[in-house]
């Protein structure tokens, strides 16, 4: 397996290649109009934002992917891949169009907001003059594909006979050019043999990338409410083995047991699986929160909502976990909470860590966010440093103290709050560190730190669930 930042060779046997468009330039279509360019398609990105445009175009990710900004580049060189906001050349460039625009959740609800992909689908089939096929990745509701496959038969000038087929995607922000390049497995559907055979070669390039490295990527081709299905059943699945662990590490607490030690022992069964049971202060991002709480809701509006009672219960536990943390700190420092939640005022917080995940910029909903917050609202003085993640949280949380060293952060701190297992903030030494601070004082958020390091060096040390 390569990592994220190694480049594929482009392969040489370029058979079959249909022209590509990605269909919203986010995270998600631009990395993959990146990556497919990197495979040798032809690729047009297209978003109705001039200015994200204007930046990919002229060799700016605006937004951080490790490795992204070198693969657009060349890729920018190679001819293959352009942007635009043109609609009419999207139409008649590419014969396969991926939508890739934001689902987002509805505002005062738990279900999701659709309206960018209508908007994207309706544009695009008023403007086409050929039959092509419009392939789903967005993150969506079951039943989607044929609510678009009605908008295009309402739109698209009906001799054409366009279809919609889909096929989620998998990406992991921080690993995203290796999820879309050596992907674990494609699930795609198609509605016809003619739609098949065009997904098979959309996706020859990666098969080829597979073959030349000896890999195998097993696909699943299915039907369409299946392929909708699978992108939400895996993210459930993963929420629930993180909000398991993090129950387990509620009962370590009380029990001196030690939660990390307690996953390695059953991740060892194979069974179980030792990835994603990193206990700690739960997960967050653009997609595991919304994604629950959709599939919840759309549960429940197919008849089937009880039998997803839990995974509201999973969402719950998971938002418990920021008080619980701020709970920890006001422990941590003497100051206990009394039934208003604790008085931190006059603690100088060092806090380490503002986006959702390490190696992203991305502060959609995150925990370590939402408990600086909290931190604040409890009067603390949080001081927040992050490498990648400044700018996005001064605009989202104006409240706390920005600085751009972690030196300046821990200056004078009664207390460092280590949250996002950033590399930076893995390898922090106890004893450098200690010179800093006013008090030795540390929350391991992370749960990244051997706490007999940190305590024989004078540390008061507390994780999470150990
Ligand atoms: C997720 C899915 O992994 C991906 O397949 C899907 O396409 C999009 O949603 P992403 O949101 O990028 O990807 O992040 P991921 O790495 O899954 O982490 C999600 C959250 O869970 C983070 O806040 C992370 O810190 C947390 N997490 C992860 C844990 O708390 N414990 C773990 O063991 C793993």
């Amino acid at each position: 397996m390569g990592n994220a930042t190694q480049s594929p060779e482009t392969p040489q046997n370029t058979t079959t290649r249909p022209r590509i468009s990605f269909l919203g330039c986010g995270y998600l279509g631009a990395t993959y109009a990146i990556c497919f360019a990197e495979l040798g398609y032809e690729v047009v990105g297209y978003d109705v934002d001039a200015e994200k445009i204007d930046s990919f175009s002229t060799g700016t990710v605006p937004f951080h992917e490790p490795g992204l900004p070198e693969l657009l580049k060349k890729n920018l060189e190679s001819g293959r891949l352009r942007f635009t906001t043109d609609v009419q050349a999207v139409a008649d460039f590419a014969d396969v169009h991926f939508i890739c625009v934001g689902t987002p959740q509805r505002a005062g609800e738990h279900g999701a907001d659709l309206s960018y992909i209508e908007a994207a689908v309706t544009d695009l089939s008023r403007h086409l003059s050929r039959k092509v096929l419009i392939v789903g990745k967005s993150t969506v509701p079951v039943g989607t594909a044929t609510w678009v496959q009605e908008i295009v038969d309402r739109n698209a000038p009906a001799d054409l006979g366009v279809e919609v087929g889909w096929s989620p995607e998998f990406l992991q922000e921080s690993n995203a050019m290796h999820d879309v390049l050596r992907p674990n497995r494609i699930v795609y559907a198609a509605q016809s043999e003619w739609a098949s055979k065009l997904l098979k070669d959309v996706h020859r390039g990666i098969m080829e990338l597979a073959a030349v490295e000896d890999r195998e990527v097993p696909v699943v081709e299915t039907d369409l409410a299946t392929a909708e299905l699978v992108k939400v059943a895996a993210n459930a699945f993963l929420s629930t083995k993180i909000s398991f662990i993090n129950a387990m590490a509620d009962l370590c607490e009380v029990t001196g047991g030690d939660v990390a030690d307690l996953a390695r022992a059953i991740g060892y069964d194979n069974r179980i699986g030792n990835r994603f049971l990193r206990a700690g202060i739960g997960f967050g991002g653009g997609c595991l929160p919304k994604d629950i709480r959709a599939l919840t809701a759309r549960a429940g509006e197919l008849g089937v909502g009880e039998s997803f009672r839990f995974l509201g219960e999973v969402d719950q536990l998971n938002t418990r976990r920021r008080t619980h943390t701020v709970g920890i700190i006001a422990d941590l420092v003497g100051r206990p909470s009394g039934p208003a939640g604790p008085d931190l005022s006059g603690v100088r917080v060092a806090y380490l860590g503002a986006t959702f995940k390490p190696d992203t910029d991305d502060i959609r909903d995150s925990p370590a966010l939402a408990i600086a917050r909290k931190l604040r609202a409890s009067r603390a003085d949080v001081v927040v440093y992050d490498p990648e993640g400044l700018d996005n949280a001064k605009s989202y949380a104006p409240e706390l103290s920005y600085v751009k060293t972690l030196a300046e952060a821990v200056e004078g701190a009664d207390v460092v709050c280590a949250m996002v297992p950033w590399e930076e903030f893995r390898t922090l030494d106890p004893e450098a560190l200690g010179q800093q601070v006013a008090e030795r004082r540390i929350l391991d958020g992370m749960n990244a730190f051997y706490p007999e390091q940190w305590v024989s060096h004078g540390w008061t040390y507390r994780g999470i669930g150990r």
